[in-house]
Parts: structure tokens; sequence; C-alpha cells
């Protein structure tokens, strides 16, 4: 329970991929838009100054002429024209920065106060500016200020200039307060667009991202179910492989894998239901007849006789399907418990054919061999394991007077062994089945000459496990010939 809540706590993918796309691109765009605020206003103010500045030279150099006969009329008829010009207010301060001519006719004969007034007034500099926000009870400059608005407040900026160049020692201050509330209004609208414009764009971005990364997790989650599905024992289950690229991928491996996984899941099953069909029947056997001897109280002793040899066939019969199902297993789990060394095939094979040869010989079946000398690394058990299998069957599915061939050769890298017969043969829709466990062609046939139908399954698996391959070719009633590949034993030499 509190793992579910503890998983339902922590945010999806898509939250985090639009959380984390958001916050960039808020910064980014917070970075842009100050930049580009902060480049705008410096450069409208600067055009605005280059134009103030020239115009504020200009009036100094008309004004100078007069500035000694101090005719406060001509002073301010040509401060007045000039301060219409510039949209602003001109004051002329003398060298003690008292107030001679104010185009407002308000401030004559007081003594202003500003940094850029001091600093020119002192000789730092010729010319200055300082930008002042304004309010109605502001100082000196702003009191009945045309431009201020009647109620809150203004930029404004004082432009001052030094009349004659402070090093000659002698000139006064000239002062235009003007308003850039224009300018700061201007900026302000562009960076509402643009505050306006982020808003959009950044929403339009966390709606992409949920959308991309609520689709990523459908797929996530679809694989989820697959899975579950799965793990409930469900191996039909498949995932859709229209996916993006990444995912279309993952999708085909899945399938692929739930694929193989039901079909070891029906090979699985169908096994057992063989294996316990298998071992059912000789035990239903055995019931039947010991039950028969028990239900007859003076059964004669021949019968008992007859009934106990057919009881011992049985026990035999189900001994060797148990003996072949181990075989099975084992060879199946120790693929890396093979004994392996370097085996001399032809040796082993030889042994095989003389084993098997009385049997052979009880069907008038000649067994020929021929064979070189040629080393194989292998496990020799599981050698004798495989040949006797395929050696066993040519003569068990062959008729009486024929002959069993087996060839052992060599062939760059390969031993290469064959055992062909002249027997009943195998139909090609049998073949692709052949290697299958319990597989039987003539199930009754098979089962007469006393097969389990798992040694050729057997045979598979070593051949398998030794990195072999092996072959079938059968034509009904001529014969059938099984050829099988060895890697050699690379240490050993080829003797020609
Ligand atoms: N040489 C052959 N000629 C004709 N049919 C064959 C030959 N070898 C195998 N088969 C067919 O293939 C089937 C499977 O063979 P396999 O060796 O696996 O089982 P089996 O011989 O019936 O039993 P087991 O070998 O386990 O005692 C056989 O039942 C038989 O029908
Ligand atoms: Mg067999």
């Amino acid at each position: 329970m509190s793992g579910i809540i503890l998983r339902r706590a922590r945010p999806g993918i898509s939250v985090l991929l639009g959380v984390t796309y958001v916050l960039i691109v808020v910064a980014v765009l917070t970075i842009i838009t100050l930049s580009v605020t902060a480049y705008l206003g410096n450069y409208f103010l600067s055009v605005r100054l280059k134009e103030q500045r020239k115009a504020l030279e200009s009036c100094a150099a008309e004004l100078l002429p007069y500035a000694e006969s101090s005719d406060p009329d001509t002073l301010y008829t040509i401060l007045s024209a000039h301060a219409t010009a510039c949209n602003g207010r001109l004051l002329l301060l003398n060298e003690q920065g008292r107030t001679q001519v104010d185009t407002f006719c308000r401030l004559n004969g007081t003594v202003p106060r500003a940094p850029e007034i001091e600093r020119v007034l002192t000789g730092q500099t010729d010319a200055d500016v300082g930008y002042h926000h304004l309010t109605l009870s502001d100082s000196y400059m702003t009191k009945n200020n045309d431009y201020l608005p009647s109620a809150g407040s203004c930029w404004t900026a004082y432009y001052t200039q030094a009349l004659v160049s402070s090093s000659a020692g002698s000139g006064g201050v000239l002062v235009l307060a003007a308003p850039v509330q224009d300018i700061v209004d201007q900026v302000s609208s562009v960076t509402r667009w643009i505050v306006l414009f982020s808003v959009l764009f950044t929403a339009l971005v966390a709606l992409i991202t949920f959308y991309v990364g609520h689709s990523m997790t459908l797929s996530i989650r679809r694989f989820n179910r697959a899975i579950a599905k799965m793990s409930a024992g469900d191996f039909s289950v498949r995932v859709s492989e229209n996916e993006i690229a990444e995912f279309g991928d993952l999708a085909k491996a899945f399938n692929m894998m739930s694929e193989k996984l039901e079909n070891l899941d029906a090979s699985r099953s169908q096994f057992v239901s063989d294996a316990s069909h298998e071992l059912k029947t000789p035990l239903a056997s055995m019931k039947i007849l010991s039950e028969s001897l028990l239900t007859q109280e003076d059964a004669p002793v021949e019968l008992y006789r007859e009934f106990m040899s057919d009881i011992n066939s049985e026990v035999d019969r189900l001994s060797l399907v148990i003996n072949d199902l181990l075989t099975l297993v084992k060879t199946e789990k120790d693929t890396e418990a093979l004994m392996l060394t370097s085996v001399e095939l032809g040796a082993l094979i030889r042994s095989i054919v003389d084993t098997v040869k009385p049997l052979a010989r009880r069907k008038h079946i000649t067994v020929s061999y021929e064979y070189r000398d040629v080393c194989v690394r292998a496990d020799e058990l599981r050698m004798q394991q495989l040949f006797t299998n395929l050696i066993d069957n040519a003569i068990k599915y062959s008729p009486e007077n024929t002959t069993v061939t087996v060839t052992l050769s060599a062939s760059v890298n390969h031993a290469v062994v064959t055992v062909a017969d002249q027997g009943i043969g195998i139909a090609p829709e049998h073949l692709p089945h052949l290697f299958e466990r319990f597989y039987r062609v003539d199930k009754a046939r098979s089962r007469q000459a006393g097969g389990t139908g798992l040694g050729l399954a057997i045979v598979k698996q070593i051949v398998d496990q030794h990195a072999g391959t092996i072959e079938v070719k059968s034509e009904l009633k001529k014969g059938t010939v099984f050829t099988v590949t060895l890697p050699l034993d690379s240490g050993k030499e080829l003797i020609p």
C-alpha cells in the first residue's frame, strides 16, 4: 500500500520535462528581456543626449557674447527660443551657481542644487547629464514644471554645459531640464510586448513538453500493462510497434521476447503432457495386467508367466523413457559441465558399430563403416550417445537384408559423419519436426520398435552443445541420411 502511495507521490516524466523546459525558457526569456530593454533604453537616451548636447552647445555659443553685458532681456530671449526648440526649460547660472535667467521665470536669484551642476561649477567637467525621477513635491526644477503631470511622477534629464571652459577661469553654467518620460514609456511598452510574447511562448512550450512527455509515458504505460499481463502468465500479449524510434525498437524486442516465451511455454506444456502420457501408458498396461491376474483366482502358471513378462517389458519401457528424459534434462542443464577432451572419433564410432552389429545381424542388416582418423574436442560420453542414437535408428527403421553405411571424413575445419540407411524413409512433412521431443513419424511402429521419440531430441541437443550441425535427407521407402558436422580439435594435426 505504502509502495503505491510513494510511487504516486513522485512526479511523472511529463511533469518533470514540463517544469524543466518551462524553467529554462523563463530564464532565457528573462535574460533576453532585460538585455533588450537595457539596450533600447541606453540607445534612445544616448541619441537624445547627443541631440540635446548639440542644442545646448549652440545655445552656449550664441549666449557667450552677451554673457558679459548681463542684459537679462537679451539673455532671456535667446534662452527662451532655445528652450522651446529643445522642448525643455533653460536656466543660466553664474559662477557661484546663482540663477540669472530662468525661462520659466520662477527661480531667478536662487541657487539650484544637483550633482551634475556641481561637477561643472567646480570645473570637474565641461558638460554633464543626470536623470531624476521627479514627483510634484520634488526640488526646484519641478516646481511649476509644465512637463510634469499634475499628479504622479516623471523622468527628467538635467543637461549641464559650462559657458566658458572651466580652465579659462570664468563663465557660468547653462542647465537644460527636459523630460525623458517618453523614452521610458517607449521602452516599457516594448518590455510589455516582450513579456506578453514570453508568457505565450512559455505556455506553448509547457503544452508541447507536456504533450511529448504524455505520449512517452503513454508508451511506457502500455509496456507496463503488457509486462503485468506477462507476469500473470499471458504470453500472447503484444505491444504496438508503431512508436517513435527507440520505443519502436523496444516494442520489437519486447514482441520478439514474448513470442519466444509463448513458444517456450507452449513447448513446455506440450513436453509435460507428452511426458505424462508416455509415463502413463506403461503404467496403465501394468495396472490392467496386474488387476486381471488378481481377479482370476485360479489363473494358470503360464498366464502368470506371460503377464509378468508383459509387466516386465512395460517396466523396461518405463525406465527407458525415464532414462531418456533424464538424459535430455541433464544435457539441457549441463552445457557448461561438458567434459571436453580430444576424442578419436574414428575409434569411438568403430566401437559403437561393433556393439550394434549383433542387433543388426538379427535383422540381417550389414553395417559398413568407412573412416579416417579424426580428432574432435568433445565430451566422449555425449559423442557416444549421439552416434549410438543415429546408428540405432538406422537399424531400427530399416527392413531386413539392407545395409547401413556409416562414414567419417573431415573438411578443413570439421569432422563429417554420415549415417545412411536403405530403410523406410521419412515423408518431407515430418522432417521439420524430427528433432522435437516425443515426435515419432509412425507412433505405432516406433513404439513397437521400442522407441520413446526422445533419441533425436537428445542428438540435436548434443550437436548444438558442441557447436556442430545436423542435417537429414530422406526419401520414402528408399532410405535416410543423417549428416553431422563437428568442429575439429584445433590442437591436433589432421593425419592425411
Ligand atoms: N533412420 C530413420 N529412418 C526412418 N525414420 C526414422 C529414422 N530415424 C528416426 N526416424 C523417425 O523419427 C522418429 C524420432 O526418432 P527418435 O530417435 O527421436 O525416436 P525413437 O527412435 O522413436 O525413440 P528413441 O530413439 O528415443 O528410443 C522415429 O520415431 C522415427 O519415426
Ligand atoms: Mg531413436
